[in-house]
């Protein structure tokens, strides 16, 4: 198995931010598959959406973590909302490390989320409902691709870190 610790969820729940800092925090290089695809693409992920379509985007990030099968020393690894969602994916997750999920309320995610326009599965009218009805449906997925859950809401990002450590720590006993 890998040595990475990659931080999966719903969009909102914090993976970049939670992730940045755990780097920070473990001297490890931070990676992000969006920001990853983004780079390699030379365009925004809305755009890609746009202009090449869903599917498409998908295919970057699976192709993405097998890039990532690569890399070489620990590093703290943040991958996008929908990612764990193919088989494949959740397979090649396991590979990397200590998958992490990042659980998170609708509400949440909402008061996040709330004018943010660089999701494009939250844009348009209903987006309230879409957040509940997606988490609904891939909240079983996030939860067979980790290893460890860590629930979110109302806790500092300093508390989910030392949280992750712990569960960490103690699932290596
Ligand atoms: C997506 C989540 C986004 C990004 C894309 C699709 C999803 O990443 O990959 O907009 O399907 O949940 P974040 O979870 O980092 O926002």
């Amino acid at each position: 198995m890998g040595e990475h610790i990659i931080f999966i969820g719903f969009m909102g729940a914090g993976k970049t931010t939670v992730g940045r800092a755990a780097a920070k925090a473990l001297d490890r290089r931070f990676l992000d598959t969006d920001r990853l695809i983004e780079e390699k693409a030379g365009m925004t992920i809305s755009r890609m959406f746009e202009t090449l379509g869903e599917a498409a985007f998908r295919e970057e990030e699976t192709r993405m973590l097998m890039e990532l099968l690569n890399e070489k020393g620990p590093a703290v690894i943040s991958v996008g909302g929908g990612l764990p969602l193919r088989r494949e994916n959740r397979r090649l997750l396991r590979m990397l490390g200590n998958v992490v999920y990042l659980r998170v309320r609708p509400d949440t995610v909402w008061k996040r989320l709330d004018g943010d326009a660089t999701r494009p599965l939250l844009q348009g009218k209903d987006a309230v409902e879409r957040v509940k009805s997606l988490l609904g449906d891939r909240g079983p997925l996030y939860e067979a691709a980790a290893r460890l859950v860590v629930d979110v809401d109302g806790k500092t990002v300093g508390q989910i870190i030392r949280e992750v450590e712990e569960k960490i720590r103690k699932g290596m006993e």
